[in-house]
């Protein structure tokens, strides 16, 4: 396997997923909600907030080059128009700290959550919502922009469009169709006014990260599916300042159907499956980097990664998805970067902390303790860097 010069070896999380105490947001309150799809509190998470410190030397310390987290929009901005200092100041010793260590910073500033104040006034749907969250991305720029060598602007716009207003388990919790697609849109027209003024605040280095599954079927549904998840953002790309590179997010293989509702069936009997029950098909990585490789942008993988309480699957896994990323560059796609999902065990939204996407483990005292499949990774950038 090869990888070009400077490739980026690393993994990600996101804040609401391992500071803890995030009370102030749109899934907090999900969570909390009796009726939600949520059956877990995120609770203190894994402590991040606290232990980022020596969290970023441990990974580090495995051979990362690279760490992919986010900032907590509800944190920096707990009021409208209201930025929190010391908010600010600790995302900056946050980032002095990942600097640090030497492993450069993909820093996304909206994965999944939004102030409660926002989600209060309707979300993304609010007619200000794109004004509001131009302001907090410039904000953040120019307080923090030195030590944000990438920038992504949103965290898979298709999933929240799906699982918010589709599917319902993440929060507002609806299911309707029309709204699906109208926030789908919402959110590529947000990343681009984003593009924009983070630009004019001085940022570089833009990029927006996108869930890409390998959608099966044939069809009309399917097509419409392909057009919300996939085509709407990498086609929404070309042809304007869609910013500077593009993650992909790949996990797995899914199959429209018609019949079933919110229209994916279950993988067919026989295909190995994850602990969240999705498909394992690595080939779907390489595919789906060639596809995005059609937007001209150079690419990195920003999350790939597979829930599982079997470490040697996690090993097999990783493997495969890191050979996939390696063929889709010797087929000639310009990827330049592989964070796995995730660093550590993790709050997984609704599912709780089921679910065990981690190289680490955490105990119930916090405790961080590598799992073979973080050592097996550390043995993989080596052999990359090595040519
Ligand atoms: C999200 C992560 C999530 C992971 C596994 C992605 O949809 O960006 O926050 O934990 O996939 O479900």
């Amino acid at each position: 396997m090869r990888f070009p010069d400077g490739f980026l070896w690393g993994s990600a999380t996101s804040a609401h997923q391992v500071e803890g105490g995030n009370t102030n947001n749109d899934w907090w309150d999900f969570e909390q909600h009796p009726a939600s799809a949520a059956r877990w509190s995120s609770g203190d998470g894994i402590d991040h907030f606290h232990r980022y410190a020596e969290d970023f030397a441990l990974l580090a310390g495995m051979g990362h080059t690279a760490h992919r987290l986010s900032l907590e929009w509800s944190r920096i901005e707990p009021a409208p128009g209201e930025f929190s200092r010391a908010a600010v100041a600790h995302y900056r010793r946050v980032l002095t700290a990942v600097a640090d260590t030497g492993m450069t910073a993909f820093v996304t500033l909206h994965h999944f959550t939004l102030p409660r104040w926002l989600s209060g006034r309707g979300g993304w749907l609010a007619p200000d919502a794109i004004s509001r969250f131009t302001r907090y991305c410039s904000l953040v720029t120019e307080q923090l922009g030195d030590l944000m060598p990438f920038i992504c602007t949103i965290n898979e716009p298709q999933m929240i469009a799906l699982h918010g207003y589709l599917e319902g388990y993440h929060p507002p919790g609806i299911t309707n169709p029309a709204l699906w697609r109208r926030v789908g849109a919402i959110l590529l027209d947000a990343h681009l006014a984003a593009v924009t003024a983070i630009r004019a605040a001085g940022g570089t280095r833009i990029g927006l990260a996108v869930q890409l599954p390998l959608l099966a079927g044939e069809g009309s549904l399917p097509a419409l599916m392909r057009h919300e998840i996939v085509d709407r953002y990498l086609d929404g790309l070309t042809g304007v300042d869609g910013g500077d590179w593009l993650g992909v997010q790949y996990y797995r293989r899914q199959w429209v159907d018609a019949a079933s509702p919110f229209h994916f069936a279950p993988p067919p009997p026989g295909v190995p499956v994850t602990q969240m029950g999705w498909a394992v098909h690595p080939d779907g990585l390489r595919e789906m980097l060639h596809r995005a490789a059609g937007t001209g942008l150079p690419l990195y993988v920003t999350e790939n990664g597979i829930a599982t309480e079997d470490d040697t699957e996690r090993i097999t896994y990783l493997r495969a998805h890191v050979a996939a990323t390696a063929q889709a560059i010797a087929e000639g796609a310009d990827v330049r970067g592989y964070l796995h999902w995730s660093a550590f065990d993790n709050f997984e939204w609704s599912e709780g902390y089921r679910p065990k996407f981690g190289l680490i483990a955490v105990g119930d005292d916090f405790t961080r303790r590598p799992k073979p499949s973080a050592h097996a990774f550390t043995d993989i950038i080596r052999q990359g860097a090595r040519r």
